[in-house]
């Protein structure tokens, strides 16, 4: 609503002055909305206090706004808190969860996430493309796009062959069908340690790789059980997240479509030998050249990321393609969208980077063969939420559902409240607690508001006067900006966005319960205030919905 209002105020007056005018929503409770009218009077060759009278006359009409005034340069404006209001409670009280949903525009997005890495654990690093990708699908879909999410495996590569040569060494199928990704861990380990002794594993390993790509039927089925027993593993992670996916095409998936891009790069002139293996040059980028295939004719990470890139285009006709990848892969997607547009596609591509996730403050460790393995972290998560349960509320139903709601919401919103690229910390302890900047914060404010709401009747609010005051009117204010918020989250990728709007309403709402008592005599007031708050709830559900949490009735 606050968006609708704000818009149309812009494009009236840009109708009538062509020029593109700024309607920003200043700092709280200066003004609702507010019109800098400096630039506009240069333009136009008016003085300020011109421009605002004669927008005051332009906007006499309008529904919703109160009062105009003049002030050092803007134009501020105030709505009609009580009309306001109601148009506000009435729309959120009426559409509920669709409250923000866009119909569809016919736009589609595919989104490239989680992806993580056959027969190695499911880490804790490979989450926050989870997480992040997940958060940016429901977003996208609650405003009217069509959503494509893709699991882009890393089931092919030079590892394999690594792995295979290492199986059929000293691979033991009891051990492989008792510990599954574990097991291969410590095999790809074991090769490592052993290539160091003896260099010739490596070729070894190459040649293992070559015949998997030459179709070796042993190879292939070997390869093929490794792939099943870590999707088994992985796909535990995604049901206690929650999370879907509409395709799982990992990078096996582009194996005969890889050809079809060398042709087209040769067609183009742009391959390029250079020490036996074919690139494409990207010195006029300060860019080192992009590896197509190597001396042996093995294909490489890039090459099946530009086949998935035109297969994407050509089967799911998107708009724009999002790959949730961290910061460090940057220099390869740099490389990706450049040899494309060397290609002459024009393909809106974004890396939605991200940090890194610290634990102690220090990285955490993969090669070592010591990985934190994610369901166990999860696993911790949900147990300490449990214990919380037990202490503090041990007659809850259902303790072991909500501990892990709690316990996922914890994991997930300390990683989407902050800008994904910078670098998070790991601390269960901070995460899980209920006050601060907290998933399990969020989820009990909704709990709180659900304890008042409980067994009350409720009917569309009388009396409007309640909603005039400071206090409750700013909550009112912040349920109207919700699909403005969604809206700049998907602008900038950014989930964080609506983790800090979800902050600021429950802040609101806390500030506007210290104020006021609900649950009063007159019935018209304490319904009001019960229609505010139950509009409240039903943001705040939402939000979390779409971030990737449970709100719950209990905790
Ligand atoms: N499997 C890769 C990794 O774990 C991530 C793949 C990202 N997606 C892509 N299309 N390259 O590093």
């Amino acid at each position: 609503m606050f968006q609708l209002l704000r818009l149309k105020i812009k494009e009236k007056l840009e109708f009538f002055y062509h020029k593109e005018i700024t309607v920003e929503s200043p700092s709280r409770q200066r003004a609702d909305l507010a019109i800098p009218l400096f630039k506009l009077a240069k333009q136009t060759n008016k003085k300020s206090i011109e421009l605002a009278e004669e927008i005051k006359v332009l906007l006499q009409h309008e529904p919703y706004l109160q009062t105009l005034l003049f002030e050092r340069g803007f134009l501020n404006i105030f709505f009609n808190r009580k009309a306001f209001a109601e148009k506000v409670l009435t729309e959120i009280n009426k559409q509920k969860a669709e409250y923000g949903t866009l119909k569809p525009t016919g736009k589609v997005v595919c989104i490239d996430y989680s992806s993580p890495n056959i027969a190695k654990n499911f880490s804790v690093g490979h989450l926050r493309s989870t997480v992040i990708g997940a958060a940016l699908y429901n977003l996208y879909e609650k405003r009217g796009y069509q959503a494509i999410g893709i699991n882009h495996l890393g089931d092919w590569g030079t590892q394999f062959g690594k792995l295979i040569v290492a199986y059929n060494l000293w691979g033991d199928e009891e051990l492989l069908k008792r510990d599954t990704i574990d097991y291969l861990q410590k095999l790809y380990v074991k090769f490592h340690q052993e290539e160091l002794k003896n260099p010739e594993f490596e070729e070894q390993a190459r040649k293992a790789f070559k015949k998997l790509e030459d179709n070796d039927e042993q190879s292939i089925k070997l390869w093929e059980h490794f792939k099943e027993l870590s999707l088994i593993e992985f796909k535990k992670v995604y049901d206690i997240l929650g999370v879907s996916f509409d395709y799982y095409q990992g990078e096996s998936f582009y194996n005969d479509k890889m050809d079809r891009i060398v042709e087209i790069l040769v067609e183009k002139n742009l391959l390029i030998e250079d020490q036996g293996a074919l690139v494409v040059r990207l010195d006029n980028y300060n860019l080192p050249p992009a590896l197509i295939k190597r001396t042996d004719g093995a294909t490489l990470y890039l090459t099946r990321d530009l086949a998935a890139l035109l297969y994407r285009s050509e089967n799911y006709l998107f708009d724009k393609i999002l790959y949730v990848v961290g910061n460090e892969q940057k220099l390869h997607f740099q490389q990706l969208k450049l040899v494309s547009e060397l290609m002459d596609y024009d393909f809106k591509i974004e890396h939605v980077n991200f940090g890194l996730i610290l634990i102690d403050g220090k990285k955490m460790a993969t090669r070592s063969g010591k990985v934190v393995n994610l369901i166990d972290v999860i696993d911790n998560a949900i147990e300490r939420a449990y214990q919380t349960i037990e202490s503090k509320n041990p007659q809850l139903k259902n303790k072991k559902q909500v501990a892990q709601a709690i316990g996922i919401s914890a994991i997930v919103f300390n990683d989407l409240k902050n800008d994904r690229n910078l670098d998070i910390d790991f601390d269960l302890d901070q995460m899980l607690s209920f006050e601060g900047m907290t998933g399990p914060y969020l989820q009990y404010s909704s709990v709180r508001i659900h304890s008042i709401l409980k067994d009350q009747e409720i009917k569309q609010a009388k009396d409007l006067t309640v909603f005039e005051d400071d206090v409750t009117y700013n909550l009112i204010l912040q349920l109207s900006q919700f699909s403005h918020v969604l809206d700049r989250s998907i602008e900038e990728n950014g989930p964080h966005l609506l983790s800090r709007y979800l902050l600021n309403l429950a802040r609101s709402f806390n500030q506007f319960y210290a104020a006021h008592k609900i649950i009063v005599e007159t019935e018209t007031i304490r319904n009001s205030y019960l229609y505010l708050i139950k509009a409240t709830r039903i943001v705040l559900n939402e939000g979390l919905r779409l971030l990737g949490m449970t709100a719950l009735d209990e905790m």
